[in-house]
């Protein structure tokens, strides 16, 4: 087995962001492993790109709010690498629905996926990393907006940063930094499902920058929070998204 220096968990890293971030600490030399739900063929394909640029990469299958699911991926990491460094709680969900009786189902998901499914991966992240270890959750910048419409999905990321800050503070002696990256709207499948070109445009203008965020523009952050410049920097919601106030 090749000499393994650190290693990171991302989940949620078969598309999207957590794809990006995978593929960025690949490249700052950490042995990564692709966490995801159902899409396989997509985890397969951010390992193989991993490998082909000389990286170390395995995918693991598994639900984030399933307490064995996400005790397997953790012990899959140890098995396969022999340490871990840095955990990327990234795997959410949103359904953007206005605060109705009928809209309780959504709620439930996007509770159970985003804070119990963070909540578990933190906590397994605390169990399992050492000195030096880093934990980032992925919360949003919307949270600020109060928008129409975001209330579950805001409701389930005020809870992210809760869980990072009270975390921090549970770590107390151990040098382990707990944070949050808030990104601002970024150009992925979760950001432009069920959104009209005139939601799109309107929504990518409102930075000062005048674009949609991309997913490296996001795992650059996280970069930095899990690298050798990132340790003094503790529970703190780092807000990600071109000046999107
Ligand atoms: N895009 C934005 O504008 C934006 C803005 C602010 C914050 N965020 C946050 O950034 C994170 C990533 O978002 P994204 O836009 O990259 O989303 P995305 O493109 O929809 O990708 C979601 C990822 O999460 C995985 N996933 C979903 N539910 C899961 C579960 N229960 N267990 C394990 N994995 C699960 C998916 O796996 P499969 O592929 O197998 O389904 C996929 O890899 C999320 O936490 C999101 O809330 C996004």
């Amino acid at each position: 087995m090749k000499n393994i220096s650190k290693a990171a968990i991302v989940t949620g890293a078969s598309r999207g962001i957590g794809r990006e971030i995978a593929l960025r600490l690949a490249s700052d030399g950490f042995a990564v492993a692709i966490g995801y739900a159902s899409n396989q063929v997509q985890a397969d394909a951010v390992v193989a790109e991993i490998i082909a640029k000389g990286g170390t990469a395995i995918a693991i299958k598994g639900n984030v709010a399933d307490v064995d699911d996400v005790s397997k991926l953790f012990s899959s990491v140890q098995d396969a690498f022999g340490r871990l460094d840095a955990v990327v709680s990234n795997a959410g969900i949103m359904s953007l629905v206005p605060i109705k009786v009928d809209n309780a189902e959504k709620l439930d998901q996007m509770l159970r996926t985003n804070v119990r499914g963070t909540f578990l991966v933190l906590a397994k992240a605390a169990e399992v990393l050492g000195d030096g270890g880093r934990i980032v959750a992925l919360s949003t910048s919307v949270i600020a907006k109060a928008t129409p419409g975001y209330g579950p999905y805001i409701a389930s990321k005020s809870a992210v940063e809760s869980l990072v800050h009270v975390l921090a503070n549970e770590l107390r002696g151990r040098n382990i930094t707990v944070n949050a990256v808030a990104p601002g709207p970024v150009a992925t499948e979760l950001f432009f499902n069920g959104k009209t070109e005139e939601q799109i445009m309107m929504l990518a203008k409102m930075p000062p920058m005048e674009r949609l965020g991309q997913p490296l523009d996001i795992a650059n952050a996280v970069s930095f929070l899990v690298g050798k410049d990132g340790g003094w920097v503790n529970s703190q919601v780092v807000r990600v998204n071109g000046g999107f106030a």
